[in-house]
This record gives C-alpha cells, sequence and structure tokens, in this order.
C-alpha cells in the first residue's frame, strides 16, 4: 500500500510521472476498485482541490461513480454542465472561472474552477475524471496533459464492462 508521502507539485511532469507510478501500484482489473483508488490517489495529492471523482456514461447520461468530496449530482444528461459538455465533444475541460461557464452545475457553491477530463478507450466514452477547486484558474495544459496520461494509464489496468447499468 502506497505511504501516500506528499509529491513535490513544482515540476507538474516530475508529479504527474511520481503519481502515474503509484496509480499503478494501486490498480487492480476492478473499474470500481481502481475509480475508487485514483480519486483518493488525486485527492490526497493534488494541492488546492475539493472534489475528485468520476461520472460513467450510461447511454445518454453520465452517473455519478467512485468521488471524494462532498455528496454531488447523480445524473448528468450529454451535453449539460462541464462534465456534459466534455463528454459530448470527448475532450478535455478546463474552465478557469464557472461563473463564465453557461451551464455548469454547482455540487458545491465554492467551487471557482473545474477540469473534466473524458476517459475514451476504442473510440467509446467510458465517463469523465472530474475535479474541482475553490481556487479560480486552477487547473493548468500541464494539468489537462497530466491528468490524460493518468487516465490513459487507468483505462489501460482496468477491464471495462459492456455497461456500468
Ligand atoms: N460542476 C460539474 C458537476 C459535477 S460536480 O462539480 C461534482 C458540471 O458542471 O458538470
Amino acid at each position: 500500500m502506497t505511504s501516500l508521502a506528499p509529491i513535490p507539485y513544482i515540476d507538474k511532469f516530475a508529479f504527474y510521472k511520481k503519481l502515474s507510478n503509484e496509480l499503478n501500484e494501486l490498480c487492480e482489473s476492478a473499474w470500481f476498485t481502481n475509480m475508487a483508488n485514483v480519486s483518493a490517489l488525486l485527492m490526497a495529492q493534488l494541492p488546492q482541490v475539493s472534489w475528485v471523482g468520476f461520472y460513467l456514461a450510461v447511454d445518454e447520461t453520465l452517473r455519478l461513480g467512485p468521488f471524494q468530496g462532498l455528496p454531488a449530482d447523480r445524473r448528468i444528461p450529454s451535453g449539460k454542465g462541464v462534465c456534459g459538455t466534455a463528454a459530448q465533444m470527448k475532450k478535455t475541460l478546463i474552465v478557469g472561472d464557472i461563473d463564465q461557464f453557461p451551464g455548469h452545475i454547482a455540487c458545491d457553491t465554492r467551487s471557482r474552477s473545474e477540469i473534466a477530463v473524458p476517459l475514451i478507450k476504442d473510440d467509446r466514452l467510458i465517463g469523465i475524471l472530474d475535479v474541482d477547486s475553490m481556487e479560480l484558474d486552477r487547473f493548468d495544459e500541464d494539468d489537462k496533459l497530466g491528468l490524460q496520461l493518468l487516465m490513459n494509464e487507468l483505462l489501460a489496468r482496468t477491464e471495462i464492462p459492456a455497461t456500468f447499468a
């Protein structure tokens, strides 16, 4: 089991590389185990984040999966909010100021910025990794690349069922 000693966040390339090593230690084949542990890992290691978790794609809806933080919306339709928009576009969205994102879904009114990273395997949308912060402009392109790398590794290590329903 990981000691979860803090990893320095100054050199983000090195930070995400070390996190990917930790992720590989924590993963097995089951999606629920891996997503639960990756949520906990990111919540413990990413500075200034208030919510980390997964939404799983079921038909045209995102359903709340393993997460760390306050209780959150259980279902987000495709195209709605930051997560639903990232799901529809199959692209990572960085929102520096959630007040400037029309249709943002406020699970925690203290959130100020957010990043939503789609998990895509063989062109299929598996779900979304969502990370919230109470700081404005918390996430940048390095976080985007680092989190995308981690999600690709998570997918490579995980058996994905035909459906999450
Ligand atoms: N803010 C997200 C909803 C999920 S919560 O932040 C956990 C959105 O707009 O999709």
